[in-house]
């Protein structure tokens, strides 16, 4: 068996870089780590038991008894979990108690496509194909506002971009992994593309990658 083919793609939230990677996993027959829903899942057993996101000492101690595994049915993808993840995440102790866990998954064969914010900086630098994948602010926002609102008509566009800005200013600026892209990464802005489009785009770059191996 070869080295395990190890797909890295990073970018801020609803960039599109989840679909990309559901469907270059389904592609080539890997398996797919959605590095967010770890943090998330940190977050929501903060907020659970009422610890304070912001607490660096309480999230270090939820994310190194964390089992990724055991999360359940808990519902991860509110707002208020995003904002929670965000706040973890900038703990040193949170990221380095979530590192094993996510090189374990990428090193099992036939290996697998990791999407998050920090894959190709500090996760897998040695990635086989590492990719960034970004948006506009506002083309983001309205992504994200119209996942949102079918759930919640209170939410508004306005309110959508405002937090989705916070938290780009937080993933960017933290002294940890910093949000950016990796220095051999394939930027692809997805403002104006179709999913189709972006995953034909990536599959062609990741196919000549292979090719060159
Ligand atoms: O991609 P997401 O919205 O599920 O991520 C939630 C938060 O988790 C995000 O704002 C920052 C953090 N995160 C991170 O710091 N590193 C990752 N690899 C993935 C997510």
């Amino acid at each position: 068996m070869g080295k395990p083919l190890i797909i890295a793609i990073d970018g801020p939230a609803a960039s599109g870089k989840g679909t990309l990677s559901r469907r270059l996993a389904n592609l080539y027959g890997l398996k797919h780590l959605d590095t967010g829903t770890l943090y998330r899942g940190v977050a929501w057993l903060m907020l659970r038991d009422d610890l304070d996101p912001r607490d660096a000492e309480a999230a270090a101690e939820v994310a190194r008894a964390f089992d990724p595994e055991a999360l359940g049915t808990a519902d991860l993808r509110t707002p208020t979990v995003g904002r929670g993840a965000s706040l973890v995440a900038v703990h040193e102790g949170v990221r380095k108690a979530l590192f094993d866990f996510q090189r374990s998954f990428g090193l099992t064969p036939p290996g697998a496509v990791l999407d998050g914010r920090d894959i190709g900086t500090v996760i897998f630098p040695d990635a086989t194909v590492k990719f960034f994948i970004t948006a506009s602010a506002e083309e983001r926002a309205k992504r994200r506002y119209e996942e949102l609102r079918v759930q919640d008509q209170s939410v508004t566009f306005e309110n959508t971009l405002a937090e989705l800005k916070r938290r780009d200013e937080r993933d960017q600026n933290r002294e940890e992994a910093p949000l950016k892209p990796a220095a051999e990464a394939e930027i692809i802005d997805t403002s104006k593309l179709t999913p189709d489009e972006v995953l034909g785009r990536a599959s062609r770059i990741i196919d000549n990658i292979r090719k060159a191996m």
